[in-house]
Parts: structure tokens; sequence; C-alpha cells
């Protein structure tokens, strides 16, 4: 017996060096120490010694059990040592790899004009007001003096959903609005989408942005009316803008004016900006006509007002030197890129 335990020893010394992993480590503990293992087999035969040697081989198969189980404990702490340093290894980070650069989005041109529109006003006290795109034509039209077989209807005449119902060809719809929930004193501007029958080249599209500025309060004068739009341009465009009040007409503004900027490339001398005319057409304004004030239960015996309407894409040509409407719309990044 002495010679199957030292048999044993070495078998199972030499498998334990050559476990692969801890489930093999595992299949030779239960081979060599479990209860139907080899070891236990072994001392089923102590029956057949001699009483005196049962002692010396018992204690025998104890110390190859003791030592055995230390083999199996430094195994297993070896292996789990080979794998955590294989996960290392495996998972390690390369740190000297470059980056995936992050692409931040920008603003888009519009969005910083228009944001530089509202600067310049909230510091002057107005706030935004907001209406709907689908407007009935007493908001676009109606209330607004321009009735149905006015020529200034004709042009604007435009998309249709019912005799009543059409997408909005200005922002003038939103005054109305205003005046009918708001008593004065009010100052506001509002951005926003409008649409016409224009065929899209360089400086028209059938959807294009506009903000309408109004205000109506006691002893509003025409005189407010330029100190405001000078401000909103000097703001843009820099100190040195000139702008000219030529007289017009819109229905819904009496006295009416158009507003040119002095052309910012020859400075009025005439060239191919702004086609030889020294200025450029900028927007339209004017006072609020009486009869709109009526329309909203003001009375303009008390109050008078000024409003304007501009359009957006022409602000922002001007501001960045643009010289085609399609760019702000085709949203090209190598385009878009360019603004801050
Ligand atoms: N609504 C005009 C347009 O679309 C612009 C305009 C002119 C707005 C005079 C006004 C105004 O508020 O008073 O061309």
């Amino acid at each position: 017996m002495r010679t199957q335990l030292e048999t044993l020893k070495n078998t199972a010394l030499d498998a334990l060096k050559k476990a692969a992993d801890i489930r093999a480590l595992e299949e030779l503990r239960v081979r060599f120490l479990g209860k139907k293992g080899e070891l236990t087999a072994v001392l089923k035969q102590m029956g057949a010694l001699a009483p005196e040697e049962r002692p010396v081989i018992g204690g025998l198969a104890n110390d190859l059990r003791a030592l055995l189980e230390e083999a199996i404990e430094n195994a297993s702490k070896r292996l789990e040592k080979a794998a955590l340093s294989a996960r290392l290894r495996n998972e390690t980070v390369d740190v000297t790899m470059p980056g995936r650069a992050v692409k931040l989005g920008r603003r888009h041109p519009m969005s910083i004009v228009i944001d530089e529109v509202y600067d310049i006003f909230l510091g002057m006290g107005f706030s935004v007001a907001d209406g709907p795109e689908v407007e009935t034509t007493y908001y676009c039209f109606d209330a607004l003096n321009t009735f149905e077989g006015h020529p200034a209807r004709d042009e604007r005449d435009t998309f249709y959903f019912d005799e009543k119902t059409i997408l909005r060809t200005q922002t003038s719809s939103v005054q109305i609005r205003t005046m009918e929930k708001t008593k004065p004193p009010i100052r506001i501007i509002s951005p926003g989408r409008t649409y016409r029958k224009d065929e899209i080249d360089a400086t028209h599209s059938p959807m294009f942005h506009q903000i309408e500025g109004l205000v109506v309060d006691s002893g509003i004068t025409m005189a407010d009316l330029k100190g405001c739009l000078e401000t909103l341009m000097k703001g843009l465009y820099g100190a040195e803008t000139r702008l000219r009040f030529r007289p017009h007409h819109f229905p819904y503004t009496e006295p009416s004016a158009e507003v040119d900027l002095q052309c910012f490339v020859c400075g009025g001398k005439g060239c191919r900006m702004c086609k030889g005319e020294g200025w450029i057409e900028l927007l339209g304004a004017g006072m609020v006509h009486p009869q709109v004030l009526r329309n909203c239960d003001i009375d303009p015996e008390v109050y008078s007002g000024f409003a304007f309407g501009v359009g957006i894409e022409r602000l922002a040509l001007m501001r960045f030197d643009i010289t085609d409407m399609r760019l702000l719309f085709e949203n090209d990044v190598r385009f878009l890129r360019q603004f801050v």
C-alpha cells in the first residue's frame, strides 16, 4: 500500500502541475480526493492490513490528503492569477491611439441673425410674439384693411386650404392677433415662416421668413419708428449704417414707407450689389392705420403705433455677404460650417 500511495502522490502532483484551468483542476480534485476518488479507493483496502500497520498507513494517507489539498490550493491560485493577467492583456487600452473627433454643430446663419435681432429688441423692452402659419384670410388680409379684390391681396393670394384658410403670406397677421389679446402699451416682434407663390431663384423662395414689429402706445410717432429701425440696422451692420425712408403704400399703415439701406459695398455710389442705385431695399413699415386699430378695439384717438416687416433671409444675406438665398435652405454642411 505504501507504493500505491507513493504512485498516487506522483501521478496526482504531476497532473495538478499540468492543469490548464480551474475546471480541469476541479476534475482532478474529484478524481483524487473525492468520495469515489483514488485515495478513498486505496484506504478501502485498509481492512486487509495487519493491525499494527493500519495507523502507519492511515497517517501516511492523511499526510497525502493534506499535501494534495495544499497542491490544489496552490494550483488554483496560480490559475486565477494567470486568468487575470490574460484578461488584463486582452483588455488593454492603447492610450497612444488618436481619439475620435467630436463634431460640434453650429447655429444656422438664419438663427444667428434672428438671435441678434432678439438681442437688439429685447434690449429696447420688446417681447417676442408667435402666430400660426396656417392662417385665416381675416387675420392675413381683412383685418389689415386688405379686402377681397384689393390689388395688394392679388399678388399675395397664394396657398389656400379652403376659401378662408391659407398659409400666411406675411407675419403682419400677428399684429392683429396681438392687438386682440393685449391692450397698449404693446411692444412686440414676431419672427416666423411666410409663404408666397414665388419661383425659387437667388433672391426668392416660396417659403421665407419675416420679422414683424409692432408698437402701440399713446404718443407714438414716425420718429419712434425711425429710431427703432436705425437701432436695429446699426446693431446688425455697424454704426456707419445709413437708412432711407421712401414714401410707399401699404393698406394697413398710413403713412407708409419702404426703407432702404445705403449699399454697404459701394457706400452709395452705385455698384453691382445695389444695381447702380446706391441703396438696397430692405423692408416695409409705417404708422398703424387707424382702421386697423379700430378693428382690434383700440381707440385711434388715444393710441397710435408703428409697424414694420422685414425679410430675415435678406438680413442674413447682407449680414454674411451671401449672394444666393438658396444656400440658406440647402443645408450643405460645407456652407454651414463657416458660421459660428
Ligand atoms: N407685410 C409687408 C410685406 O410682407 C411688410 C410690412 C409693411 C409689414 C408695412 C408692416 C408694415 O408691418 O407696416 O411685405
